[in-house]
């Protein structure tokens, strides 16, 4: 083998070792949560006192009332979350701090309980103990974050990147050593050029040129293949979302909660949404509906006064609660709910999940065409003594005729497929 197949050999593996490098390293950079090495004695007690105090509101990984507080030690200096634990209100309203005020904006302005007895050593310890947490992956499903399981170490990514370190360190050992051989060779041989034939010659003496790097083949195959990689990551994640909004739960002015008014205290839906049985509408309860009963009931189990304190302001202020609307169809589209929830005989669960054991309203179907479709298809007409079917029968008789029995009339027989229904 000629020196110029050699050292082309060379120079290629060395730059294929220096772009896996560099594609490694900025992982790594990106990857690594420094270790917390905190004493397991103040862990214990920020655990305690978090869970004691936040968890209504907080989890580490997961948004709840209030944001997620994974990492908050690097977002935040330790002066700055002790002056906002113990009173945020002062530092969002008095100091105007603009970090705070963007944040008590995005949370529509919920207003974050004040712990003004907190010691600095157990707002210390509850910061070590979401700094722990936070370099530990959440379960799957989310629960470990209210139920306190989430101490699952998470193994498996500590690993992952002790092998990224490594494969690091080994990649730049071997891009040192053969950086080292190549200028080695060279010098070798151009002591000894007189004995060298002339293309090796032209090798030996040839300078470094980042111009030849750039137009090599390799390096342009190499520069489209992870462009293709990232343009295609990015498309597929924009395409699989735009306009479906599945599982949406945005946090609400107030910790209104489903749970317990529809769940535990058994209140009907319709004592609330006053149109779901009526008209096209559910329609989102005025605060006069919620005075009803917290004219009389002003403490709750998870917020104390503090909760329901906003309620009754609203209502003295004549303020209506600002909701923020979760399910939302295009306007192109028509959607009923009596033509539902009556006529159709659909339960409310079909559509919106066990909205009676959750906490905050979360968006269950994905409200796309297909969905409405799909269950047109699926869904016999409902024919429970209704006289809106025994109508329907009649003006459908001969479509019975033509072979759908009694019992097995879909909605698509009677029309729910056609564009006109659901399209203006
Ligand atoms: C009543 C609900 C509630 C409780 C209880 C609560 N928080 Fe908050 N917290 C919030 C909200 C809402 C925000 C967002 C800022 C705002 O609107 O005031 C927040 C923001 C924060 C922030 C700033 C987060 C960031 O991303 O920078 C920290 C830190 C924080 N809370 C710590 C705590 C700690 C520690 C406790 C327990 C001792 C606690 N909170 C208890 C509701 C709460
Ligand atoms: C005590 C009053 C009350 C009762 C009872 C009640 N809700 Fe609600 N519901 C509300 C309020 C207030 C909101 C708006 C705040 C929110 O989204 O949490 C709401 C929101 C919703 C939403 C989301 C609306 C949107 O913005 O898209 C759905 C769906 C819903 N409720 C379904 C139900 C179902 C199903 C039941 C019965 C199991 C029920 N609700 C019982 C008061 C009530
Ligand atoms: C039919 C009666 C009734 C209606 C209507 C009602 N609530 Fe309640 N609500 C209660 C009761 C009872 C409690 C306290 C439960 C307990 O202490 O176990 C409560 C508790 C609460 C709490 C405190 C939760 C906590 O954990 O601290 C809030 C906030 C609240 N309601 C908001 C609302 C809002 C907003 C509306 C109107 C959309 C509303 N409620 C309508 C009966 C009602
Ligand atoms: C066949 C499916 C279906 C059923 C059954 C259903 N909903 Fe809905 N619901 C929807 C859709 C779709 C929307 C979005 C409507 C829109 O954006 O115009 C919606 C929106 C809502 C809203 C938001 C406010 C509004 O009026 O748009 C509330 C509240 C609601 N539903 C409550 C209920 C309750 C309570 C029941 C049971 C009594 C129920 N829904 C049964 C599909 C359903
Ligand atoms: C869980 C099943 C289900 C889903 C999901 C559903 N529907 Fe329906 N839909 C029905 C049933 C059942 C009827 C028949 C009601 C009756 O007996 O009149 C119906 C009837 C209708 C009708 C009247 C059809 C006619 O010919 O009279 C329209 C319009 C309609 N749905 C629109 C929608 C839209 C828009 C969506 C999606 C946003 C949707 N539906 C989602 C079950 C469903
Ligand atoms: C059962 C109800 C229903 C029927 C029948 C129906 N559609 Fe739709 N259609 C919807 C809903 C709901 C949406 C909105 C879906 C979304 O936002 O993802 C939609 C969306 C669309 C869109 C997309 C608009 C956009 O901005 O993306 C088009 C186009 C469309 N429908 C055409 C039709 C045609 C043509 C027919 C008749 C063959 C038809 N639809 C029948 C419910 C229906």
């Amino acid at each position: 083998m000629s020196f110029k197949i050699l050292q082309n050999r060379l120079s290629r593996l060395t730059f294929l070792v220096l772009l896996t490098l560099s594609i490694n390293f900025s992982q790594t950079i990106a990857q690594t949560a420094p270790a917390t090495g905190a004493d397991p004695a103040v862990l214990a007690k920020g655990k305690e006192l978090f869970e004691g105090n936040c968890t209504a509101c907080h989890a580490v990984h997961k948004v709840k009332v209030g944001p997620a507080l994974k990492d908050v030690n690097k977002r935040r200096d330790i002066t700055w979350i002790k002056k906002f634990v113990r009173n945020s209100t002062k530092v969002i309203k008095t100091e105007k701090d603009p970090y705070a005020v963007a944040l008590y904006a995005k949370f529509n302005n919920t207003e974050m309980t004040s712990f003004p007895t907190f010691k600095d050593d157990e707002i210390e310890s509850i910061v070590a103990y979401i700094t722990s947490e936070s370099a530990n992956v959440p379960k799957e499903d989310n629960v470990a974050a209210t139920t306190g399981g989430g101490e699952v170490k998470a193994d498996k990514e500590d690993y992952s990147d002790l092998i990224l370190v490594l494969t690091v360190i080994t990649l730049v050992l071997v891009a040192i050593t053969l950086i080292v051989f190549i200028t080695v060779i060279r010098k070798y041989l151009k002591d000894r050029e007189a004995s060298l034939d002339e293309d090796d010659v032209e090798v030996v003496n040839q300078k470094f040129r980042l111009s030849v790097v750039l137009k090599s083949k390799l390096f342009i195959v190499c520069v489209i293949l992870l462009f293709t990689c990232v343009a295609v990551r990015s498309c597929w994640v924009g395409l699989i979302s735009i306009g479906v909004e599945q599982n949406y739960a945005p946090v609400q002015p107030i910790p209104f909660s489903h749970k317990l008014h529809a769940g535990d205290l058994k209140i009907d839906c319709g004592y609330c949404h006053t149109g779901v049985y009526r008209g096209k509408q559910a329609n989102i309860p005025g605060v006069n509906i919620c005075m009803n009963c917290h004219s009389q009931v002003k403490e709750g189990p998870r917020f104390g006064k503090d909760g329901i304190a906003k309620v009754i302001e609203h209502y003295q202020k004549n303020r209506p609660i600002q909701w923020v609307r979760v399910h939302n169809l295009p306007d192109l589209a028509y959607f009923n709910h009596s033509q539902h929830t009556v006529a159709g005989g659909i339960e409310c669960v079909k559509c919106h999940g066990q909205i009676d054991s959750m906490e905050v309203v979360k968006q269950f179907s994905n409200l796309t065409m297909g969905w409405c479709i799909n269950c047109h298809r699926e869904t016999a007409v409902n024919g429970k003594d209704n006289a809106y079917y025994d109508r329907l029968l009649k003006v459908h008789d001969d479509k019975v005729a033509a072979g759908i029995r009694k019992g097995d009339m879909k909605v698509e027989h009677i029309g729910g497929l056609e564009c006109s229904k659901c399209h203006y």
